[in-house]
């Protein structure tokens, strides 16, 4: 039997944005706390370099507002970054009380003299990451977990999945859930719904990101009426570890803070033919140039070699990486990591306001899954995690003020799955499934031409065919929904990449290499916008 929920607030996702935003409303506001999988299952717990933040006495939130705005390729809204930075000092504060522990100095370790010991990754031009080794997301979600867990007002639910939103007079008053477990859906209400359902970098055969990411949240405020923006920018990180059993490993930034250096096949460095800033140019530049001298030497990967620190010091600042290593028997301490460009981060999303407030009156979008106007064509390393927890803040806030005024959600129709049987042909799901992320991959990539967007664009609209007949027919599954999802997000990146006659930031096309004097943001408006 399907059953109903009321809560104030319901927040869907459990990653940084997802359980900030619940530790930050107020102990009187019910939560339901929801997640698809395990509560730690996103990107933030697999977060490796750290977040960016304003600590050291020699950075300034200038300094800091400046290597975003140049990373972000002159797409950065500059409101946006300068909120995000002059609160960095700040959320960083507030996660050590929380319980994060942040890598300290190792000549200032006590704990009355704290400096945090702070790294450096591309496009910064000071130290200014904070850290947990590089299991920083881990450090982040473990201890914003237990917290959300001891809250009394917080209720949570892992192994549900947000089907669609209920949207009653233009009002979003709560969302459709699959419960795993029963294979029901049941109706969750409350008077402020938040999407921190992250990024979509699932659409690509190769990612750095967990299962998972396939962009629900996006898709769900697509169809439900929200704008979105910038998506035709999907960040490759250049530096996913090449093997053929590490799936999704990533290879942290902080290696070339630290001074890595990136090597063709024969040991010669490359980067400084690219950029006066070598390994530490930004991300979209890195990864070009390395897909630019795989595809010139007819190379599997490049290298990447940090052999000249020592065994203590990589055991010391690396230790996740060493061992993942070590598993496919790569002894980073005495010979270079082979790697290869993966998609990574999903820089567009749902647009939203300072509050974190969308089209659609009571929903916010926090986190991976929105577009602040941060990020630009190009995030800057380890400002995510960072917009995570600001905005995170900033949408609390305004649910807290705001609560008293707002209606309580009328009431609203069940699931109806009277016209749907079980599916018999699941096949169906893992064969679109792989060939969208192929074509997304060869088509949709780190270099684009008008000719393979116009091609992509034909193969996700037949897909999205055959996936809707596929939904009306039979019951809704995991597979089923991130496939649903994935299709339509991927549609959207591809619209967003046809419509820009440009190369900036991340897209960059073949057919219109330069950039053009006026940057404008891409926004796609859907039909039923009640703008
Ligand atoms: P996530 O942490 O991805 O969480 C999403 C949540 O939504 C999950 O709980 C998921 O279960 C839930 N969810 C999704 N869809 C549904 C649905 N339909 N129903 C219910 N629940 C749903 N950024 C940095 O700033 N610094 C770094 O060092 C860094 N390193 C990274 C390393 C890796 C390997 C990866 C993949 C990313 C890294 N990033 C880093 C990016 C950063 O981790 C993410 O952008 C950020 O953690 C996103 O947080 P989030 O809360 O928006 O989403
Ligand atoms: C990394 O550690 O290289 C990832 C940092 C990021 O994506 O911000």
């Amino acid at each position: 039997m399907a059953t109903s929920y009321q809560h104030d607030v319901l927040v869907i996702g459990s990653g940084a944005a997802g359980l900030s935003l619940s530790l930050r409303l107020p102990g009187d506001c019910r939560v339901a706390l929801l997640s698809k999988a395990d509560l730690n299952q996103g990107s933030t717990f697999w977060a490796q370099g750290g977040m960016a933040a304003v600590l050291h006495n020699r950075d300034t939130v200038d300094s800091h507002v400046t290597d975003t705005l140049a990373a972000g390729a002159g797409l950065c809204h500059r409101d946006a970054v300068e909120f995000t930075v002059s609160n960095s000092r700040r959320c960083v504060e507030w996660l050590v009380e929380q319980g994060v522990d942040f890598d300290l100095r190792e000549e200032h370790g006590d704990e009355q003299n704290r400096e945090f010991h702070l790294t450096m990754e591309g496009g910064h031009s000071h130290r200014r990451i904070i850290h947990a080794a590089d299991r920083t997301g881990r450090a982040i979600s473990e201890v914003l977990t237990e917290r959300a867990i001891a809250a009394d007002n917080i209720e949570i639910f892992a192994h549900r999945v947000a089907v669609d939103l209920v949207i009653n007079n233009g009002r979003c008053e709560g969302a459709y859930i699959l419960d795993q477990r029963t294979g029901h859906v049941d109706l969750f209400q409350a008077s402020a719904v938040i999407l921190a359902t992250g990024g979509a970098s699932k659409a690509y055969l190769y990612t750095s990101n967990p299962d998972g990411a396939s962009g629900d949240g996006v898709a769900m405020a697509w169809r439900a009426g929200c704008r979105v923006a910038n998506l035709e920018f999907n960040q490759f990180h250049p530096t996913c570890l090449y093997h053929p059993k590490a799936k999704s490993f990533l290879v942290t930034e902080a290696i070339r803070g630290e001074g890595g250096k990136l090597l063709l096949p024969d040991g010669t460095r490359f980067m400084h033919r690219f950029d006066e800033r070598g390994e530490l140019a930004p991300r979209d530049v890195v990864a070009r140039a390395i897909d630019h001298e795989m595809k010139r030497l007819g190379a599997d990967c490049v290298y990447l070699d940090i052999s000249h620190k020592s065994g203590e010091f990589l055991q010391s600042h690396f230790p996740t990486v060493m061992a993942q290593c070590m598993e496919f028997g790569i002894d980073i301490s005495a010979e270079p990591i082979p790697v290869v460009p993966a998609a990574h981060y999903t820089c567009g999303g749902i647009l939203v306001d300072q509050h974190s407030l969308t089209d659609v009156a009571g929903l916010y979008a926090v986190g991976e899954a929105s577009c602040t106007g941060l990020h630009g064509a190009n995030r800057m390393a380890s400002n995510s995690l960072l917009e995570c927890i600001v905005y995170a803040e900033s949408a609390a806030n305004h649910i807290a003020d705001n609560l008293g005024q707002t209606p309580v959600p009328g009431p609203a129709a069940p699931w109806d799955e009277s016209q749907v049987t079980d599916s018999d042909e699941d096949v169906v799901i893992s064969h679109n499934w792989d060939e969208l992320r192929r074509f997304m991959w060869d088509y949709v990539g780190i270099v684009r031409t008008n000719k393979r967007l116009q091609r992509a664009l034909h193969r996700v609209q037949l897909l999205q065919t055959e996936i809707a007949e596929y939904y009306g027919n039979y019951k809704v599954s995991n597979d089923l929904l991130e496939l649903r999802n994935l299709a339509m997000v991927a549609e959207l990146m591809i619209r967003s990449a046809i419509s820009r006659k440009e190369s900036r930031g991340l897209h960059y096309t073949l057919d219109y290499p330069d950039l053009l004097p006026e940057a404008h943001d891409t926004i796609l408006q859907p039909d039923n916008s009640p703008l």
